[in-house]
């Protein structure tokens, strides 16, 4: 049985564009195991400040184990300063995975907002080559929040992009790139990740057409392992855990108030 927590060594960590960097450890022990949506718990520090390890996506687990991340507080910017060599203690892979997508399916659609970015090419890694047409509709707040999308068109996938200043592609939110397209429910499969807005856009949008969508949420987290409920949700079924539960839900399950 493979341990849950291990210290793994950096082999990179790069600036992909104005926000976004790219973390890759070398760990070859959970490589294998990791399954697209699940995340890692991981301490950004030796010492106290800050306290409690920081959940991220996986971004990709081919020959490196990869997230995609914005620096945005303490923790953040401390993994922002780790150099290759240096060792990470991470915490996973934890939490549940996206189910693939049911029998009939033709397209799929991946909805990401900002940073909800990260679990999709792992997704569309999983999903190439399996005869679906594959499309991401990425919203950023402006050209700096948006990569290259390289690696997704490597993977076949069609990328649309908005952003809120209008800076790159169609001005205005990601639902703006799909609110009158009219896509069949029964061989349309929707994931998406981003923020709460955002996914609750996404809710209203699928459940108006019928379409089967799963969102991967995120909530502020502390064990990461179901025991302190701090990252419960409200569901149609009552409170769950992001972390344990989830992160990923059948987004009609999911209560977004
Ligand atoms: C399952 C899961 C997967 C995630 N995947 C990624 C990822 O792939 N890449 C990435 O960059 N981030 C991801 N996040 C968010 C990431 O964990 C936070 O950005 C990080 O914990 C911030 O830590 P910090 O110390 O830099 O900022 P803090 O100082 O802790 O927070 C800075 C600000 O961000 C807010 N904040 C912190 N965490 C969240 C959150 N989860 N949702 C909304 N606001 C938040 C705080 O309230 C505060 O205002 C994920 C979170 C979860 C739960
Ligand atoms: S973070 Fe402790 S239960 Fe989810």
């Amino acid at each position: 049985m493979h341990k849950i927590q291990n210290k793994f060594p950096i082999a990179a960590n790069e600036r992909l564009c104005p926000r976004f960097y790219r973390l890759a450890v070398d760990a070859k022990s959970i490589l294998k195991s990791i399954r697209p949506g699940q995340f890692l718990h991981i301490r950004v520090t030796d010492g106290l400040e800050p306290f409690f390890r920081r959940p991220f996506s996986v971004y990709r687990a081919k020959k490196f184990v990869e997230i995609l991340y914005e620096p945005i507080g303490l923790g953040t910017r401390l993994l922002a300063e780790k150099k290759p060599g240096e060792f990470l203690d991470i915490l996973g892979p934890l939490g549940n995975h996206f189910t693939a997508p049911p029998k009939g399916t033709k397209q799929v659609w991946m909805v990401a907002g900002g940073i909800g970015l990260a679990p999709f090419l792992f997704l569309s890694d999983e999903l190439k080559h399996k005869g679906y047409e594959l499309i991401l509709f990425y919203g950023g707040r402006s050209k700096g929040h948006v990569f290259p999308m390289k690696e997704f068109k490597n993977n076949g996938v069609k990328t649309w992009i908005a952003t809120d200043d209008g800076s790159i592609g169609v001005k205005g939110w990601v639902s703006e790139l799909f609110r009158t397209l009219d896509p069949n429910p029964t061989t349309t499969m929707v994931y998406t990740c981003g923020p709460h807005a955002m996914l609750a856009s996404v809710q209203s949008f699928v459940k108006a057409r019928g379409l089967r969508c799963e969102a991967s949420c995120e909530e502020v987290m502390a064990c990461a392992l179901g025991a302190c409920l701090g990252c419960s949700i409200p569901t149609v079924n009552g409170y769950k855990t992001v972390c344990y539960d989830g992160p990923v839900f059948d987004i009609a399950e999911v209560v977004f108030s």
